[in-house]
Order: C-alpha cells, then structure tokens, then sequence
C-alpha cells in the first residue's frame, strides 16, 4: 500500500548532499563548491531545475567551468511564463528528486526562483538547508531576487555570507539558520579560470579587438529591459558614452534582452547606434577573457559587478540600487540608472577612477570552507 509521505524524518535521510543549479549565474557560483566536494570525496547529486537551457546560458558553462553533466534535469520548466508556474514546477520536480535521494542538506545559491523552488521543496520535507550568498540585500521591493533572498534566509539552517554586511542584514532580520561568513565563490571561479580564459578564448581575435580598448555591456534585468524606454535610455546612454570616450561597447545581450528588443522592434535601432556592436552573451572563458581585457563595463548583473571588482575593471551600473554596495563605497563601482546623461557622467568618471581598490568578497578559498562545513553538518 502507497503511504502517503509529506516530511522525511531525520533517520531516513542518506549522508549526502543535493545541490541545486539552473541558471548561468548559479552554475558560476556552485562550480567551485561542485569541485571541492568532488575533491572531499562528500556524497553529492547534482539536480538541474532547467530555468535557463539555451546552450550559451547553460551547458557552455558546464563545459568551460569542467563540470560533469548534472544527476537530474528538470523538463518542461523553460515553457513556463509567469514567476509562478516557473517556481512551482521546479519545485514540483525538484521535490520528487529529493523523496528518492533523500539528502541530509540541500545547497541553494544566490537570488534566482531555481534557488528559492530548491529551498522550498527542501524545507518542506524537513530536509536542512544551505544558502550560499545569503543576507545580501537591494532593499529594492519590486525585484522578484529581493523577494527570493528574502523567502531563502529564513527558511535556512544554514547561511553562507560573503562578508560582514550580509550577516548584519541576517541579524537584524533576526533569522533562525546559523550564519557563516566565508566570503564568495565567485572569487574561486574567477581565480580558477581566469588563466585558462586567456589561454583559450579567442573572443578579442574573432570580434578584432585591441586589449584596453572598449567597453562592455550586459543588462537583463526584468525592471530595466521589459520596459521599452528604459532599455532605450541604457542603449543610448552607453551609446553616448562610447563615443565620448573613443571605444566600442561590445554589448553580450542576454536571451531575455534580446527577445524584448525585437518584441519592441527596437533591434535593428539598436544594431545601427554608434559604437555599440551586439552580440550574443557569451560563455563563461570567452566573457571573463573579454572582461579581464576590458576598459570599462556597464552592467546590471550582479555577478558581473562583482567580477568586474575582483578584476579591477572600473563598472557602471544601470540600477538604482545594488546588493554590492561595498563596490560603491570602495570606487569601484557607481550607481546611474537608465538616464543617459547620468551614463555618461558615470562613465567619464569611472573612466578616470583609481584602479587599486580592495576586493571584499573574500579570498578565494570559499569554496573549500562550505565543503568543510558541509562535512560536519553531515556527520552531526
Ligand atoms: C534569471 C533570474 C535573475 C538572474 C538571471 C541570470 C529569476 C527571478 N531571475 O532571470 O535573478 O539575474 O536569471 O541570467 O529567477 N531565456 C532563454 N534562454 C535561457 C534562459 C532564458 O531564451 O537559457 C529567455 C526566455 O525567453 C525566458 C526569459 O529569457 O522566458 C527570462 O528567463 P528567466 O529564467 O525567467 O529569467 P532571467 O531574466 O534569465
Ligand atoms: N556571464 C557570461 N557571459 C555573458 C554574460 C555574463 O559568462 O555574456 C557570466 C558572468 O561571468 C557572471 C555571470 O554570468 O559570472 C552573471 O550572471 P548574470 O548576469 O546572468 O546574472 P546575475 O549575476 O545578475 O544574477
């Protein structure tokens, strides 16, 4: 007879961990963990919620990053359209994993709906949960990331920081997981690849550019580029910038952008403003290359501010607001919206910026510390 299951009891839990990955930014961030607990030798699955599947936002980032192919992969999950059906089929799919592996903890990483779906079915069948890059916070309401951070932190045992800022968000939000401040993975996988970028990509040879010569742009947000005037107003504002300062913007267009631009029948617009040259976002080697060799980035990205940071590359960024604030305190960074002129004001400053900021996301042996405290909860 079928019993119906809704929690696992602890004694019917393996000693092994799931982790969770589907979106380009996440496979970034649980490469180096992937590989420390492989290294470890921790019991591990590793399941694919399918959120991002085009190959250049999904498996060129398992290939570059030296990643085997994930245990599970959800389907069905790309042809969702609103927030809510997307969460809750990866949570439907994940949910039906975790009955048959039956893991002590589950690992989640950053802000995406993949992370708060994996949380979520973890929590509730009494399974532990870790949150990688937790208490980092926009304070901005309309965005679905601050809302998922939000929702993962407090259904966390166990919450991974990257520096102080991010535990005195937890603290005074009064969690109940227990907080570790143990910097951020980002820094491991850009210090693990960012040889190997330079070896291997030719992305400054097939695109014809000169090192220290041109810009970078890369936007996605759903608060910038579902809205037709703001993408216009990013678009020309960069535009305007790269004139200003003599150098090609080479704008990698996430899938999401480029579907808006042509639903608004602003591409071809947009393929003719000056010094911006459009191009599919690229994988992980071909774009840390680009970046690394790059006088200046204009992003929304989260994980692109960051590593614009950990590389010294002056950024611009096209929010209001940002998670990383401590790049805006140490001048590596600078808030300007969607307005163009405040781009360009933005720009000639960043531009003229001092370069030899410190890096305060850790020092790349994040990765190795979560494996550490994974074993332990493991055997506890
Ligand atoms: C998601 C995350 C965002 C993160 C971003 C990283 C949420 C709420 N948002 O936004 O926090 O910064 O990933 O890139 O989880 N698409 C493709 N191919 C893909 C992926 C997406 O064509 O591989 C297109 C689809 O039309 C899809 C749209 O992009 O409908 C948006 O994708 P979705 O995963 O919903 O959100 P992102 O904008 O990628
Ligand atoms: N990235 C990439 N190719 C691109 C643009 C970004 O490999 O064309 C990588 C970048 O190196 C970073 C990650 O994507 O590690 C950031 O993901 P994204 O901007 O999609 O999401 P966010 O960090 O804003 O959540």
């Amino acid at each position: 007879m079928n019993k119906e299951i809704k929690v696992l009891d602890n004694n019917k839990l393996e000693s092994k961990i799931a982790v969770i990955v589907g979106t380009r930014p996440g496979i970034v961030m649980f490469a180096p963990i992937i590989h420390e607990l492989e290294k470890q030798n921790i019991p591990r699955c590793i399941i694919h919620t399918g959120q991002h599947y085009s190959p250049n936002m999904d498996a060129q980032f398992f290939e570059d990053l030296e990643l085997r192919a994930p245990d599970y992969k959800l389907n069905h999950v790309a042809e969702k359209k609103t927030h809510g059906a997307q969460t809750a089929a990866m949570l439907e799919g994940i949910e039906v994993i975790l009955l048959k592996e039956k893991p002590r903890l589950v690992l989640v990483g950053g802000d995406a709906n993949t992370n708060l779906a994996g949380a979520l079915a973890a929590r509730k069948l009494r399974i532990q949960v870790g949150h990688v890059e937790a208490g980092e916070r926009s304070f901005d309401w309309r965005m679905p990331e601050e809302h998922n951070r939000r929702m993962i932190d407090h259904i966390s045992e166990h919450l991974f920081t990257t520096n102080k800022k991010g535990r005195k968000h937890l603290l005074n939000e009064a969690v109940q997981g227990k907080i570790y401040v143990v910097g951020n993975p980002i820094v491991d996988a850009s210090h693990r690849h960012v040889d190997l970028a330079r070896r291997k990509s030719d992305a400054l040879d097939c695109l014809n550019l000169k090192p220290g010569t041109y810009a970078i742009l890369t936007t996605h947000r759903e608060e910038n580029v579902d809205f037709p005037e703001l993408l216009r107003g990013i678009l020309e504002g960069v535009s305007s910038a790269g004139a200003r300062l003599d150098m090609d913007v080479i704008f990698l267009a996430h899938p999401r952008t480029l579907k808006r631009l042509r639903e608004f029948e602003m591409l071809d617009w947009a393929d003719t403003l000056p010094l911006i040259r459009i191009h599919e976002a690229m994988g992980y080697l071909d774009f840390l290359n680009l970046l690394t060799h790059s006088q200046l980035v204009f992003t929304d990205s989260g994980g692109v501010q960051q590593e614009a940071c950990i590389h010294h590359i002056p950024a611009v960024t096209l929010r209001e607001n940002t998670e990383w604030v401590e790049t805006l305190e140490n001048d590596a960074n600078r808030l300007a919206g969607t307005d163009p002129e405040r781009i360009v004001n933005a720009a000639d400053e960043a531009f003229q910026s001092d370069r030899n900021w410190s890096v305060p996301f850790g020092s790349g042996d994040t990765a190795k510390q979560i494996a550490e405290i994974c074993q332990e909860i493991l055997e506890e």
